[in-house]
């Protein structure tokens, strides 16, 4: 199975719900939470994830690029997101955290940037819905995809297969038509995509060619 998640950091935040309608084939919604501690960038919080949760009942996939998740992410799973994700270079207690998401009906997700390793956190999937690595040191959107975190793409799919279960596997930072298929091959199944999907002439033509490409290369 291939999702492809648009990212809302790539639309225009005065738009926000024309940029949500114009994506219907999407699998659901990234949203990017930044603190300017975390990455040195500063987009929304919890009040402009409640309105766009309003405003949809696509799927939200919170983000949060912010120190402390342990205090801030159950709030994002209360308002309602379907998958969070915090980082575990800013989680004190990443057990703790990812049951916490679960309890309150949230799909518990944990990001590593791309110089973290997989490894020192194999015991912890079991507890996860889903891993994302990113592809960018996160921050800011339109990088270069990073193709040195294709191997530890390649890592943990490995060790997500051995757990078994339905963890998904998800990649954020430059994923485009010249991309996507180097991750499908890879072993992802969750696709962020946010310049070359709110930069393309249409956007939802964008999810349907990322994800024909994704399911060729998978395949
Ligand atoms: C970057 C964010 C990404 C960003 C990706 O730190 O986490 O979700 O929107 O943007 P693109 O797809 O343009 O690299
Ligand atoms: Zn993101």
């Amino acid at each position: 199975m291939v999702r492809i998640m648009p990212s809302l950091l790539a639309a225009d935040f005065a738009n926000l719900q024309s940029a949500i309608e114009s994506v219907p084939g999407a699998d659901g919604l990234h949203v990017d939470v930044m603190d300017n501690h975390f990455v040195p960038n500063l987009t929304l919080g919890l009040p402009v994830l409640e309105s766009i949760r309003a405003a949809t009942p696509m799927m939200l996939d919170v983000h949060l690029m912010i120190t402390d998740p342990d205090r801030w992410a159950p709030a994002f799973a209360e308002a309602g997101a379907e998958s969070v994700t915090f980082h575990v270079e800013a989680a004190a207690a990443p057990v703790r955290l990812a049951r916490e998401l679960r309890a309150r009906g949230a799909r518990a997700s944990m990001a590593l940037k791309p110089a973290t390793p997989i490894e020192p956190y194999a015991d912890l999937l079991p507890e996860l819905d889903m891993v994302l690595i990113m592809t960018v040191e996160p921050g800011f959107g339109g990088q270069k995809f990073l193709d040195l975190c294709l191997p530890k793409i390649e890592r943990t799919r490995a060790l997500l297969d051995r757990v078994g279960g339905d963890v998904w596997l998800q990649v954020d930072g430059g994923v485009s038509v010249e991309t996507v298929e180097r991750c499908a091959a890879a072993g992802v199944d969750s696709f962020v995509a946010g310049s070359s999907v709110f930069g393309a002439d249409d956007p939802d033509v964008m999810v349907t060619e990322l994800r024909r490409l994704a399911l060729a290369a998978s395949a």
